[in-house]
């Protein structure tokens, strides 16, 4: 069993996509484990994409993800970052594969709707960035 951090950004709330993501990830049998909405600040974007500090697009990604309320969701299952991964599609919306949420909603690199953890280890980290254990059911 894996764990690993969703969120759906603040385009994708702000387009009414909450529902569309959250109808893919059940019917490919993600389990959701824990969910909230949550409007980051600045300073708590930056720290969540603290890897990114020396890339160009840190500033830029770092407002935009501050913008507006955002659904942050633990999901759970049998190689879940990968497969979340796979429904996701590549980061550049313009490499994703066809059906993919990304390839069928991002308008753009950063506006790419949806954000999942790459590996196991960033995924404890993100997840306890967001939810302490008592938010995260069973
Ligand atoms: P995400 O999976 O959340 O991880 C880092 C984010 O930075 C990425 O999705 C995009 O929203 C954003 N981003 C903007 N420009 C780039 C870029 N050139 N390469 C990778 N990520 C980028």
């Amino acid at each position: 069993m894996e764990r690993t951090l969703s969120i759906i950004k603040p385009d994708g709330v702000e387009r009414g996509l909450i529902g569309e993501v959250i109808k893919r990830l059940e019917a490919d049998d993600l389990k959701i484990i824990a969910m909230k909405m949550i409007h980051m600040t600045k300073a708590q974007a930056e720290g969540f994409y603290a890897v990114h500090k020396q890339r160009p697009f840190f500033e830029s990604l770092t407002t935009f993800m501050s913008s507006g309320p955002a659904v942050v969701m633990v999901l759970e299952g049998e190689n879940v970052i990968g497969r979340y991964r796979e429904l996701m599609g590549a980061t550049n919306y313009k490499e994703a594969a066809e059906g993919t949420i990304r390839k069928e909603f991002a308008t753009d690199i950063e506006k790419n709707v949806v954000h999942g953890s790459d590996a196991p280890q960033t995924a404890a980290f993100e997840i306890a960035y967001f939810f302490n254990s008592f938010e995260i059911v069973r």
